[in-house]
């Protein structure tokens, strides 16, 4: 898969026109710009967009109200769902994912090779943006709040580019893709998802590996004793179990993203607080949808999420990070099903073990 390894550099060079870097995504990437854009004139571009509210029907919804740059670009509050939509009152429904350390994400397939390890094994779906991977990249990913009704709610590409048009960063903007880039508009709406995404790879904001874990990983710092008896059981397979999907160690010299990027069933139950599920015939079914039209015939891959990264998950969602440690506390109730079947002896035993995986997760 060679998009794998994308990262900040090679959607850089593929915007830039080097040949040959983009693979499958070539024609997104060929430069067809009066001017060829810089990587760091779109990381600017791509901030001003991703933090402007105008760019909402509302006026009042931009990237960053959902995915708040102080939170790791993870939701502002611990409400399950953020809201939007024309009125911006239009509750989501599904929790709003950190966006960072997702530059790794390969595009969706469902047949994922690790070529790392152990080469002859199919490990089933992988990859894709979103929590079902419907949206193959981060410019994909891109159209959907812009389009969402009850996210950015736009009627049209045509309704955005007028709205970047008006901006107060638009003479940026031309000075960036070049002084006719207003007048097609496809053009122009295709360099607003390019900026989205050139900010996104940017590594001092998305990616900075920054943690007291790197730091540890690095041999910078020391992890306290409970720390290291967190990540111990993080990585038993006979406690928590939790690396076999969220691995936690250096590989190729590369640090690690606490996902595998595959999917599994983790059976949480239903979430009576979103008002979707008020609908008592509406499940949300990940892979197989409703989001997600093209599997639906898939019931194999029912219920299936792709693993999230655990960074900053602490400071990111502190709800499903103190879920965590609630589900542990009443072992009897949903561990069984989440985390696969256990026995109520291991599952007490892995009670205990929780808090400290807490303070592995705190330190990420
Ligand atoms: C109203 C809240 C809201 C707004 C506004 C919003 N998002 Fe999101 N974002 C979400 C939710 C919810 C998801 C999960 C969607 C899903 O799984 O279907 C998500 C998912 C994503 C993902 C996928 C992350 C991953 O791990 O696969 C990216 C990338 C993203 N958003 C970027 C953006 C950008 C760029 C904008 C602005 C153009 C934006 N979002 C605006 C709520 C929002
Ligand atoms: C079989 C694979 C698998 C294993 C093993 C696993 N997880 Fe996960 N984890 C997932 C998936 C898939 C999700 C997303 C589920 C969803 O949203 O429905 C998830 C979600 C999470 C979340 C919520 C993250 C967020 O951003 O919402 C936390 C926290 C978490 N896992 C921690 C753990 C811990 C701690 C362990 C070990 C005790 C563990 N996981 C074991 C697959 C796994």
């Amino acid at each position: 898969m060679p998009a794998l390894v994308v990262g900040g550099s090679l959607i850089w060079t593929a915007a830039a026109g080097v040949r040959g870097a983009a693979g499958a995504d070539a024609p997104f990437y060929a430069n067809t710009f009066e001017k060829v854009p810089s990587a760091a004139a779109m990381t600017d571009i791509g901030r001003a967009l991703f933090f402007d509210a105008s760019l909402s029907a509302s006026g009042k919804t931009a990237c960053a109200t959902c995915h708040d740059p102080r939170r790791a670009f993870g939701p502002p509050d611990d409400s399950p769902v953020q809201r939007g939509g024309r009125d911006g009152r239009r509750p989501g429904v599904r929790a709003v994912p950190s966006l960072m350390y997702t530059q790794n994400i390969p595009p969706f397939t469902e047949h994922y090779f690790d070529d790392e390890g152990d080469d002859s094994a199919d490990q089933g779906p992988a990859g894709g943006r979103t929590w079902d991977g419907r949206a193959q990249s981060a410019h994909d990913q891109a159209r959907l709040p812009l389009f969402s009704p009850f996210e950015m709610a736009n009627a049209s590409m045509k309704a955005v580019v007028a709205k970047v048009r008006r901006a107060r960063y638009a003479a940026q903007f031309r000075g960036t893709f070049g002084d006719k880039v207003f007048d097609d508009e496809e053009l122009a709406f295709k360099a607003v998802l390019m900026a989205l995404e050139t900010f996104q790879e940017s590594p001092a904001e998305f990616y900075p590996y920054s943690s007291k874990y790197d730091a540890w990983l690095r041999h910078e710092t020391s992890l306290s004793g409970d720390e290291l008896r967190g990540l111990a059981a993080f990585n038993d397979p006979a406690k928590g179990n939790c690396a076999r999907c969220h691995p936690s160690g250096m590989r190729q010299g590369a640090f690690p993203q606490f996902t595998d990027f595959g999917y599994a069933a983790v059976g949480a139950p239903r979430n009576l607080a979103l008002s979707a599920n008020a609908d008592r015939r509406y499940f949300d079914l990940g892979l197989c949808g409703p989001l997600r039209t093209d599997l639906a015939d898939r019931k194999e891959y029912c219920g299936l999420f792709r693993t999230p990264s655990l960074r900053n998950v602490c400071v990111s969602s502190l709800g499903r990070c103190g879920a965590l440690l609630r589900r542990a506390r009443d072992p009897a109730a949903e561990m069984v099903s989440a985390w696969e079947e256990r026995s109520h002896a291991e599952i007490r035993r892995f009670a205990r073990t929780v808090s400290r995986q807490r303070r592995i997760l705190g330190s990420l």
